[in-house]
């Protein structure tokens, strides 16, 4: 699989979503995604201190992540990337020194490792400053716990002011930011379902490709609305894009889920767009590598062009 760059680490094109593994996911099924993920060639998987809480306790996924990496011992091979900074039932919310200082630990702890790869802000805080915030993640790459930080559902500037400060104190920047993105947009009218699921606006997008950073694309194949119009989030917005997706689809045979990945993978070859890695999951093996296969898919510069502007 196509290699890209965050930061300095080689991650797969594609990054594997861990979320409901141990969860609505049962372990049989999460290691055969893990390992159909490992065996196309993929390397990079995200998980969270706190997937999938309201299914459970909001250890699972880590946990569950933690031991298939014991099992395979490939930890070496891998990219991890988790998060802290969101609630699990009331406990966990905010990113102040202690918090960042305890999770990555207990993160450590589940996923049987002694370092995380990635570590993202999961969402903004905004009653810490973020002169703290940054300070305790520089502290974690300092010690060798953190290898690259990054960031997701923060708002741009909030984005940029914590870099600047970071920058200016010397400390670790955040390198990539992780978005709900996929092909279809979703309507400026209707807000998100919960205030930190912000869609990625152009101008995030073209903030992203001046400074050179990647956009983890999450939520990317729209709950499966893709293959069932009804599954789609109440915002998307369907019209003529959504046929000419359709249609695209049909005249190449392909599926519309696999086409949208390779949609995705393709956007850094247009005009003002980042490098997009999608992220994306299934609770079997057949929905995860028909999605997968987009990775391997060739799009022409007519078909980006068409499916980019429609
Ligand atoms: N940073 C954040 O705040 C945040 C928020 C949400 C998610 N995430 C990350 O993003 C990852 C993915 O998020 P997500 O689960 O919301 O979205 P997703 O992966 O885009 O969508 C998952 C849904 O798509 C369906 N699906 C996948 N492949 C399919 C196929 N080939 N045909 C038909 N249906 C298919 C799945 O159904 P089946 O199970 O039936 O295949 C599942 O219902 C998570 O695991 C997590 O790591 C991050």
């Amino acid at each position: 699989m196509k290699k890209v760059d965050l930061g300095g680490l080689s991650v797969s094109a594609v990054c594997l979503g861990a979320m409901n593994f141990g969860t609505s996911t049962d372990e049989k099924n999460s290691f055969e995604v893990l390992d159909a993920f490992v065996g196309h060639g993929g390397n990079f998987i995200d998980t969270s201190n706190n997937y999938a809480h309201w299914l459970g306790t909001g250890d699972e996924s880590e946990t569950t992540l933690g031991k298939w990496l014991k099992l395979r011992g490939n930890r070496d091979k891998l990219v991890i990337a988790t998060k802290v900074g969101f609630d699990r039932h009331g406990k966990g919310q905010g990113l102040k020194k202690e918090q960042i200082e305890y999770w990555i630990d207990e993160s450590l702890r589940k996923l049987n490792t002694d370092y995380v790869d990635v570590y993202y802000a999961h969402t903004d805080d905004p009653y810490t400053p973020l002169e703290e915030t940054m300070g305790a993640f520089d502290s974690l790459v300092r010690k060798g716990k953190v290898r690259v930080i990054a960031a997701s559902n923060y708002d741009v500037w909030r984005f940029m002011d914590a870099n600047r400060i970071a920058k200016e104190r010397g400390y670790a920047t955040f390198k990539a930011m992780q978005q709900r993105y996929t092909y279809l947009w979703s309507s400026a009218a209707c807000p998100p379902k919960y205030k930190f699921n912000e869609f990625t606006s152009r101008e995030r997008l073209r903030f992203l490709c001046d400074r050179k950073l990647p956009l983890v694309a999450y939520s990317c194949l729209a709950g499966g609305g893709y293959v069932n119009k009804a599954r789609f989030p109440e915002d998307y917005v369907l019209g003529k894009r959504y046929e000419v997706l359709i249609k695209t689809a049909q005249d190449k045979g392909v599926s519309p889920v696999a086409l949208v990945v390779a949609w995705l993978t393709n956007l850094y070859r247009m005009k003002d767009y980042p490098t997009v890695i999608p992220l994306f999951s299934s609770s079997g093996v057949k929905h995860f590598v028909e999605s997968l296969s987009g990775c391997e898919m060739a799009l022409s510069d007519e078909e980006m062009k068409t499916l980019t502007e429609a």
